[in-house]
């Protein structure tokens, strides 16, 4: 049994299914366990003994669980809020920097995941400086992306997005995933994500 520090690890383990009935609780505890990945990654760029078991896990959050969180918020969740959002709400500036960023990020995160995966193919006992500062790099800008995500992005979504929308977000992020959500899962997280805000949002919503 590794003597790794049980507690940051077990915070990659997957998300439970259920959650996704409550598609923005889903997506802030996928934010949670993003913090962890940077703490995984700043412990991978200043120990001095390479461990091959923490980038194992790190490079499989960075290829599913993270690449599809993206993906969520790209092709779901950004474009239901560019709907639902108001003049006032301002939120264009701030989605078009947090697309932008998650292009650079998927750039970055292709060479995390080659220099990891060739460390651990050549088994070696320390990682080289250049990826070393790859990983705090990367660690760091994950951390801003969080913060304006949680700050601007999930707040109005609370406010802004229906039930409708959030049973249709929640939907198309667990078939992405391959699960069918039951009608009793869905129906709770109807009434514990709606947000404060307008009613009036009609019915809706997602298109091709
Ligand atoms: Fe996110
Ligand atoms: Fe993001």
């Amino acid at each position: 049994m590794s003597t790794l520090a049980a507690v940051p690890e077990a915070y990659l383990a997957a998300l439970p299914a259920h959650l996704l009935a409550s598609p923005l609780d889903f997506i802030l505890a996928d934010h949670l366990r993003q913090r962890v990945l940077c703490s995984l990654l700043d412990r991978l760029a200043t120990r001095p003994r390479f461990e091959a078991g923490i980038a194992r896990e790190v490079l499989a959050h960075i290829e599913t669980d993270m690449a599809i969180h993206v993906i969520d918020e790209e092709q779901d969740l950004f474009p239901l809020l560019r709907r639902r959002a108001v003049p006032g709400d301002q939120l264009e500036p701030v989605l078009g920097q947090l697309s932008t960023e998650h292009a650079e990020d998927s750039a970055h995160a292709g060479l995390i995941v080659a220099g990891l995966q060739a460390a651990l193919d050549s088994r070696q006992d320390a990682l080289d400086a250049p990826l070393r500062a790859g990983l705090s790099r990367f660690a760091a800008s994950q951390r801003r992306h969080l913060a304006l995500e949680n700050a601007v992005v999930m707040p109005l979504a609370r406010q802004r997005l229906s039930s409708t929308d959030l049973t249709a977000l929640g939907g198309r992020m667990a078939a992405r995933r391959g699960i069918l959500l039951a009608p009793e899962e869905v129906g709770p997280a109807r009434q514990f994500s709606r947000g404060g805000g307008s009613d009036a949002h009609g019915d809706t919503v997602f298109r091709e």
